[in-house]
């Protein structure tokens, strides 16, 4: 049987949990905003059009910063659309996703589902199509109390009150050849700084996060960074960083899958190395942290092959695109990238999980139907409500596992935090192993004794399926799984469904041997373990 052991010690610590690591991401594309947060005609709408049922979903799982309207499609967008009275707004080709947007949901509207989602908003401006001017009247519509022609428009439109957002990114992606208006370096990196400069003297308040890479691998990875930074430093506070995974077809396809994370770390690592290299050559004082504002598993390689991303159809209004259906595997690697923000709070300031409902969503929503958690969701919503205090420092020896791309990684993956306030470790662990069970030894130096509060475990079912998913409330716990279907995950359209129940298996356990020492098995194909201890009755909520 594999096993780790892993040290930490009270006073190790990386920093303190940073809480916009737990954001999410809405972009005007597929079903996200259209019959995922907005559908007038629901059952569960409110009189904004809101659906509560996602609602509810988004408060149970959390996300502390919500990242909108994109994305792609702000590259492409005139925001004076989707502000003003609805019959006015105009319909346009979005050209990222080859849809028509209505506008139909537009600022206005997003702000208050933030508020009632209990959410930080975080705006993206399009430097795509468009450049300072725009970005100006957009935060001066936004942001400026009154009194000038944009916020008086603001108000005219019915919102007396600015709406206070701080958080801006300048652009989206602009080292990708697919985004409309796509840059080289040098200018993208001079558009954004004189942007960034402008949009100060409108808003002092504001942090600003410029474009880095859309991806490590990346031709221009590095270089793109080293050359945004030079024009941008002084005059923005992160800069981004985008990833996706997926598990590819073939023998080493589930290995690497697992391992993913490795990449994400070393992402990481080489940002900062490329942000502090341009710190000490420009003398600059400040730190820059990261914004790592799009990740997750998204099956990009099948969606690459359909029509939309083709350029062969589209045109339709809020079509299903990238609906992809989580599964117990998905679920463990979510984990892991959840842990490599973790390890690196002292730089990562932000994280946007992508994206919210549908699109390759923590939530699913049906129109005039249910909506329910995929199997992503769990380790979001734990790590989200457990991860307090700082994040400790975290030695693992012991077994490790292959993989061709990313080398070998711990069988294990963990991290740790510690809240002081309310002596409480959380403990975050995922079981590579696939066939088997993994023990865990846990040295806790400088800790007071411990026992265990509670244990949360997701895990594959009893058939021992690593593609089942949370296929909607009929397979929802206490409910009968839906009918066994062949395939894996969803595709783009109604695709095969996986098939049986995934859920949180809460469980709790007392501390059981030597005093200091956490033996925890993981379960056959288990994904994601939380222990949360503590030295006084009472965890986190
Ligand atoms: O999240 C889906 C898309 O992925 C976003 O629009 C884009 O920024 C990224 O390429």
């Amino acid at each position: 049987m594999p096993s780790v052991q892993l040290t930490i010690a009270r006073d190790f610590t990386v920093g303190p949990v940073p809480p916009r690591l737990f954001g999410s991401f809405v972009e005007h594309m597929g079903r996200c905003v259209y019959t995922g947060l907005y559908e007038p005609g629901h059952p569960s709408a409110d009189a904004d059009g809101l659906r509560q049922d996602v609602l509810d979903l988004v408060r149970e799982v959390g996300p502390t910063v919500v990242r909108y309207p994109g994305g792609n499609f702000v590259s492409g967008h005139d925001w004076e659309d989707f502000v003003g009275p609805r019959e006015d707004r105009p319909r346009r080709l979005d050209l990222a996703w080859r849809t028509i947007e209505t506008n139909e949901f537009g600022l206005s509207e997003f702000v208050r589902w933030a508020r009632k989602a209990d959410v930080e908003p975080m705006m993206a401006v399009n430097l795509g199509t468009r450049g300072v001017r725009e970005a100006l009247e957009l935060l001066e519509y936004a942001n400026h109390p009154g009194g000038t022609r944009m916020s008086d428009l603001r108000r005219a439109h019915g919102d007396a009150d600015p709406f206070g957002i701080r958080l801006w990114c300048l652009g989206n992606e602009m080292d990708g050849p697919w985004q409309v208006g796509h840059k080289t370096a040098h200018e993208y990196g001079r558009l954004a700084a004189e942007t960034a400069r402008a949009m100060r003297l409108v808003d002092p308040s504001i942090e600003l996060v410029a474009c880095g890479s859309s991806g490590r691998g990346m031709a221009t990875f590095g270089e793109w960074e080293r050359v945004v930074l030079e024009e941008t430093y002084d005059v923005v506070d992160h800069v981004s960083a985008h990833a996706y995974y997926e598990e590819h077809e073939g023998p080493t396809g589930l290995a690497d899958f697992l391992a993913c994370s490795a990449d994400m770390d070393a992402f990481i690592d080489d940002v900062v190395a490329t942000a502090d290299a341009v710190k000490a050559r420009g003398r600059h004082s400040k730190q820059m942290t990261i914004s790592f504002d799009e990740w997750n598993v998204w099956y990009l390689s099948r969606h690459q092959q359909t029509d939309i991303a083709q350029g062969r159809s589209g045109w339709d209004v809020a079509p299903r695109v990238i609906e992809d259906e989580y599964s117990v595997t998905d679920a463990v690697v979510v984990g892991t990238l959840l842990n490599s923000l973790l390890r690196h709070a002292d730089r990562v300031a932000i994280g946007c999980q992508a994206q919210l409902v549908n699109v390759i969503g923590l939530l699913r929503s049906e129109p005039g139907g249910p909506a329910w958690k995929q199997a992503s969701a769990l380790p979001f919503e734990q790590v989200r409500r457990h991860a307090r205090g700082e994040v400790l420092q975290l030695q693992a020896a012991g077994d490790r596992v292959d993989s061709p791309t990313y080398g070998d990684v711990p069988v294990v993956d963990a991290t740790a935090t510690w809240d002081e306030e309310s002596g409480t470790l959380a403990l975050f662990l995922a079981n590579r192993a696939v066939d088997e069970e993994s023990t865990v030894a846990l040295s806790a130096l400088g800790l007071p004794s411990l026992r265990v509060l509670d244990a949360q475990v997701l895990a594959a079912p009893a058939d021992g399926d690593r593609h089942a998913a949370n296929t909607g409330p009929a397979a929802r716990p206490g409910r009968a799984p839906a009918p066994a279907r062949h395939g894996r995950r969803g595709h783009d359209g109604a695709g095969p469904a996986a098939r049986a129940v995934v859920g949180g298996r809460p469980a709790r356990r007392r501390l059981t041997g030597t005093p200091g020492t956490v033996g925890q098995r993981l379960g056959w194909r288990s994904v994601s373990v939380l222990l949360t201890m503590g030295s006084r009755p009472g965890g986190p909520p």
